[in-house]
């Protein structure tokens, strides 16, 4: 006989071993990994601590979602991009002239790009930050004007301000920035973007917005409605598992929104659309992976506070802290454990990105470290 274990029982960690068992025992290799931390890693089946990916992986409803896309893959998936749009409008209450959806979010950083490198623009962009809106200006020829952050590691407006150009067409920044998790405080960011945007065009990325707690927080996505030379990016790679799955989305003023279109490639894909609009319904789920990169959080706080190590608070699934040591030496002697970590990020060559997996692997990264460099 089969002992069914409900979802919250599941989520709220309320089943007992042997039901967790039996569970284990009756899904899938793949979705085995949704349940169990990977706490002896082998160099096949490393701890993935380096791509601020989500270590649970899609949530049930999703995964259900795109296996059975299997069957309709024939098809072109127009029917679900409507679908998803329609669900994307309401859950941001936005007109659908004003969103589109792509095969990942750094589609619609690309054509950004693009319209800035045929205007003959320069690019304004934080550093560090985000890579990659810089490889594509540099590929197309553009001019990148990288203003650091401040001391206190976040985006610095108005040095941003200062380093202006009157060649200036595009504005990069990205909120919680990558590789340091600073935020910029909501109504700074409101009037840069505001006064910023009538002299160029200003793109927010928000690839890690569902991670944000913190009421100096907000989306810009609201700005999008009233002002028409602003452009929020969001992506399912982060918090709803998309990564290899790609699926992003793009909100701007239907001018920009048509301009964006114009170079529509169709990277789109069934199995992705159709598990993308359960996982945005999901919203247990969503709670559930917020809860557990909390618990994450404060694993590796109490490493970093034991040691004495710096860090940026976080605000979102990963944590940049000072070694005092470099990086790259840190990443090398992880590796040897089969726990991989961020690549260097100049200028901070001590500090290391840590993505978040889950608590039990980061307890497990967090003995070996203090076992290594405590
Ligand atoms: C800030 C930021 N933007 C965009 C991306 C890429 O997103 P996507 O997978 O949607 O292309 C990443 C991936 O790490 C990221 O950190």
């Amino acid at each position: 006989m089969t002992k069914s274990i409900t979802r919250r029982e599941w989520l709220t960690g309320t089943t007992t071993a042997a039901a967790t068992g039996l569970m284990l025992s009756t899904v899938s290799a793949t979705a085995q990994s949704f349940m169990q931390p990977n706490i002896n890693p082998t160099a096949k089946n490393p701890i993935r601590a380096h791509l601020n990916e989500n270590a649970y992986g899609q949530s049930l409803k999703a995964r259900k979602a795109i296996a059975a896309a299997a069957d309709d893959s024939h098809k072109y998936a127009f029917e679900s991009i409507f679908e998803f749009l329609a669900l994307l409008t309401k859950l941001e209450d936005i007109p659908r002239e004003y969103v589109m959806v792509g095969g990942g979010s750094t589609e619609f950083l690309e054509k950004a790009a693009v319209f800035n490198a045929i205007e003959g623009g320069d690019i304004l962009l934080p550093t560090p930050t985000y890579g990659d809106i810089a490889r594509f200006g540099r590929t197309l020829g553009s001019k990148l004007i990288e203003v650091p952050v401040g001391e206190d590691m976040a985006i610095n407006l108005n040095a941003m301000r200062e380093a202006m150009t009157d060649n200036t067409k595009l504005i990069y920044l990205c909120n919680p920035n990558n590789p340091i998790p600073s935020i910029i405080e909501k109504n700074a960011l409101k009037e840069f973007c505001n006064e910023m945007s009538e002299k160029a065009t200003v793109l927010i990325d928000e690839a890690y917005f569902e991670y944000v707690d913190n009421p100096s927080y907000e989306s810009m996505i609201s700005l999008v409605k009233e002002n028409k030379n602003i452009i929020v990016t969001r992506t399912a790679s982060k918090i709803h598992a998309f990564a290899g799955m790609r699926i992003g989305a793009c909100y701007a003023h239907p001018d920009i929104i048509k301009k964006m279109f114009g170079l529509f490639t169709n990277t789109l894909n069934l199995p992705a659309l159709r598990g993308a609009i359960e996982s945005y319904q999901d919203m247990e789920y969503q709670a559930f992976l917020k809860q557990k990169n909390s618990e994450n959080q404060q694993i590796i706080y109490k490493m970093l506070d034991d040691l004495d190590l710096e860090y940026v608070e976080s605000n979102a699934n990963f944590i940049f802290f000072n070694a005092g040591r470099p990086s790259s030496d840190v990443a090398d002697t992880m590796k040897k454990h089969h726990i991989l970590t961020g690549r260097e990020f100049k200028p901070f060559t001590n500090w290391v990105r840590l993505s978040l997996t889950k608590p039990e692997e980061m307890q497990y990264f967090a003995d070996i470290y203090r076992r290594e460099f405590g």
